[in-house]
């Protein structure tokens, strides 16, 4: 087998993945052998070359120049378009009910910053109820399903794709079998794969991660389409009549799986590809920005723009390029298909510049304390050029995006402690909302308004942010499974005083004195 190896690598100028050859058992030797059989040489080096040349051109320094904001008439608002907003949800919970729409999970990261060893779904952020992501996720499908057959009379379901990658597969496939698929039908959760690329220096040799192993990362969340293509999804969906598909990341523990408002705005626009998107208000938040370039939609990254572009402002006041990106986006079934099967090939990949540890000539192992390398990924939302009917729907961070990204740590920014408060906080919001209130240890009602500095700082991206480790005065969790986006709890809780902690689950309205149940 290493006969046949040994020139393909010479001739791909990969030979130095072989100098530790002789230091290696049988079975190490084995699982080299097999990890270069598979890899298609002229393949990567064409992406490391394209790659290389696309990040080191010059084509940033003109971006301001080509951008256009996104026009009003494909923008729908959930604070601008009030009056709509109850005809796209019911236009949404339709498909649904029809079985018409699928939800794609994003779940392939490594998840490095939050630093982890299992898969970032598995994450508890500490809620009073102690759910990982991925049953918040599941308990939201659920209940979806549910409002959907209560409200048409029948029954549907939403086919739930989990995209996991060669690190993530095992033991997601795991976590969701010992929860029993959290109440779901397992036949409805597909999980698939996607690519891995190795990580290559500058001049493009590969990286080993030590002297038998290659050092392989994800190919970006991008690596979703020519996943959905080799592994059957496509065929998959056809199957089960999917024609609109909702994307979104792992992270996000306000995400609303499959939003029926999301799914009706966009089908009753016509569109083939729309993107959620939360107001950027600070012009130095480091988002990527949805807008047009050159006539086509793309996300432009903070980093590619100017202050003063950053800085402009429309004759409204808020932010000129203010459309925010949170990787939340809605697909026709034959945008994605025709995505998956002719424009995933002209797809570039990004340049992605890394301190990635590395055996040296001597064996040693080596952790660089400055980039030594690439990785190579896509993104989701490079496909938005190819879209024909393309459309933007802004909802409000506070309420649709606090993404987990970062460990705690003293005034963090999107960690599990901002995490827990942004559910937390929605939720309260949400039984004030429905006619509940909340009382101190001394019975008086507490102001639904926090008085100044009551609850922690204003970030840079305008969340209000406790210290990391501290808690809410108010902790309020209402399972998913009891309420999709705040609707159904007048009965629970109109006219009701609640102690500062308060869980509503399926089993009823639990208040506790203290933390823990
Ligand atoms: P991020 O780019 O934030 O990466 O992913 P990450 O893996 O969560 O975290 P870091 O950067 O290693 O700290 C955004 C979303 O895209 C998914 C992630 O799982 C997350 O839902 N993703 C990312 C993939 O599915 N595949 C990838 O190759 C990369």
């Amino acid at each position: 087998m290493r006969l046949h190896t040994v020139p393909r690598l010479a001739e791909a100028g990969q030979s130095h993945l072989l100098q530790f050859w002789n230091d290696l058992s049988p079975e190490e030797q084995v699982d080299l052998t097999h990890d270069l059989q598979g890899m298609d040489f002229k393949e990567i080096s064409g992406f490391f070359k394209n790659a290389m040349e696309t990040s080191g051109s010059s084509k940033h320094e003109k971006m301001d120049a080509r951008m256009e904001p996104v026009p009003r008439e494909v923008l729908g608002s959930v604070t601008r378009d009030r009056e709509s907003l109850k005809d796209w949800e019911l236009v949404g919970l339709q498909c649904v009910s029809q079985s018409k729409v699928a939800a794609l999970l994003l779940a392939g990261g490594q998840g490095t910053r939050l630093g982890v060893s299992y898969p970032k779904g598995m994450y508890d952020v500490g809620l009073p109820s102690h759910k990982t992501l991925f049953q918040i996720q599941a308990e939201r499908i659920l209940k979806l399903q549910q409002l959907a057959e209560q409200k048409h009379k029948i029954k549907c379901c939403i086919p739930w794709y989990i995209m996991t990658s060669g690190r993530t597969m095992e033991s997601t496939k795991d976590f969701f079998s010992q929860h029993n698929y959290f109440g779901l039908d397992k036949n409805n959760i597909i999980f698939f794969q996607q690519g891995m690329l190795p990580a290559m220096d500058y001049n493009g040799k590969i990286i080993l991660e030590n002297k038998g192993k290659l050092s392989m990362a994800p190919d970006g969340n991008g690596g979703l389409y020519r996943a959905l293509g080799n592994q059957g999804i496509m065929d998959d969906m056809e199957r089960r009549g999917i024609e609109f598909i909702h994307v979104y990341c792992v992270d996000n523990i306000l995400v609303k799986v499959a939003d029926p408002a999301f799914v009706g705005f966009c089908v009753q626009k016509g569109a083939d590809c729309g993107a959620k998107v939360v107001e950027k208000t600070n012009p130095t938040e480091a988002v990527g920005v949805v807008c047009k370039v050159d006539g086509r939609y793309q996300v432009v990254e903070y980093s590619e723009i100017t202050l003063a572009t950053a800085e402009k402002r429309s004759a409204d006041g808020r932010l000129m390029f203010n459309a925010g990106n949170v990787a939340n986006h809605f697909f026709s079934f034959s945008f994605l298909r025709d995505v998956v099967q002719k424009y995933e090939p002209k797809l570039q990949h990004h340049v992605a510049q890394k301190k990635i540890p590395y055996v040296d000539t001597q064996g040693q192992l080596i952790k660089p304390d400055k980039p030594n390398g690439i990785k190579m990924e896509k993104f989701v939302f490079d496909i938005f050029q190819f879209a024909k009917t393309f459309v933007v729907y802004e909802v409000l961070r506070e309420d649709e995006f606090s993404p987990l990204k970062n460990a705690d740590s003293q005034d963090g920014k999107d960690t599990p402690t901002t995490a827990r408060h942004a559910l937390m906080s929605l939720h309260h919001r949400w039984v004030l909302n429905a006619g509940g209130h909340f009382i101190d240890e001394n019975g008086r009602r507490v102001p639904a308004i926090p008085r100044d500095g009551a609850a922690g700082s204003v970030t840079d991206d305008g969340n209000r942010n406790l210290k990391d480790g501290t808690d809410l005065p108010i902790k309020c969790e209402i399972s998913p499974l009891v309420s999709y986006g705040g609707e159904g709890l007048e009965e629970l809780v109109k006219g009701r005083e609640f102690q500062p902690t308060l869980m509503i689950d399926e089993h009823g309205v639990h208040e506790l004195v203290k933390n823990g149940v």
